[in-house]
């Protein structure tokens, strides 16, 4: 059985005009994939992820996580389930300011009343897999962007979550601080195989992926595998964008 199955979602946001962002949406990962999810600027990736993070509800159709409907679950369970089993990445990283790296990072653990010394032990293990060992004991206003993503990084999979959600991971980052998140996200799925769904309208960033799906206005438009280097699959998407980007071209027209 899949990991994930998203079974023909679809979300319009009520109000005074109600709008259709998702239409039909279904899609199935497995343990281990690394998903990214593409597609311009309003296309609906965000209410994707947050369909599947539980942050928002679906208007229609279901997601389920090894089988299981977490939208079904009380509120107290909800909020378990989001921090036992999934790892959440911001493009603005979120972290908080007032306490360390090494403290931002062992954040659920702390929640979930582990013993610190535990939490010290896998902090600093993670951290050194991570390349932001050096900066553990430093304040987030003391780090770069780029520190601060694998901080966020690490925190999202300290608990080794079921999937790990990424949402527009780089888009605040220059293109050196993005090369080096990238290469944590791949070493996170490939040493830790972490599952991992990405959200970026980033060709580059989503080259690291194994699968990417694209989607415009609300619906899935074409997927594809990565059967060659991350050289060639960054030409296969390039690709991809610019024929879809035609059809929006002559449809104008
Ligand atoms: N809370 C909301 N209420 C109303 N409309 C929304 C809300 N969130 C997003 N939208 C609209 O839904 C569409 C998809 O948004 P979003 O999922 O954020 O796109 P993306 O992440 O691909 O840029 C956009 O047109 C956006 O304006
Ligand atoms: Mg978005």
């Amino acid at each position: 059985m899949a990991m994930l199955q998203v079974k023909n979602v679809s979300k319009v946001y009520e109000g005074k005009i109600s709008y259709q962002a998702l239409s039909g949406i279904s899609l199935t990962m497995n343990e281990g994939d690394f998903v990214g999810i593409m597609g311009p600027s309003g296309s609906g990736k965000t209410t994707l992820l947050n369909m599947v993070s539980t942050i928002d509800s679906p208007s229609s159709g279901e997601v389920l996580l090894d089988g299981e409907n977490p939208h079904k679950l009380s509120k107290n369970k909800l909020a378990l389930f989001r921090r036992r089993e999934l790892g959440f990445v911001f493009q603005n990283f979120n972290l908080l300011n007032t306490l360390t790296v090494k403290e931002n990072i062992v954040l659920s653990l702390t929640l979930d009343g582990a013993k610190v010394k535990e939490m010290n032990e896998k902090a600093e293990k993670l951290a050194a897999t991570l390349g932001i060992h050096a900066i553990l004991n430093k304040r987030t206003y003391e780090i770069s962007g780029g520190q601060a993503q694998r901080t966020a990084i690490a925190r999202a999979m300290i608990h080794n979550p079921k999937l790990i959600l990424a949402d527009e991971p780089t888009g605040n980052l220059d293109s050196k601080s993005a090369k080096d998140v990238l290469e944590t996200m791949e070493e996170i799925h490939r040493a830790k195989k972490a599952t991992i769904m990405m959200v970026t309208h980033d060709a580059l960033a989503a080259s690291y992926c194994n699968r990417v799906i694209f989607i415009k206005d609300g619906i899935l438009s074409q997927e594809l595998r990565r059967s060659v280097s991350k050289e060639g699959f960054y030409q296969d998407i390039l690709r991809t964008l610019s024929v879809l980007d035609q059809g929006e071209l002559e449809k104008a027209h």
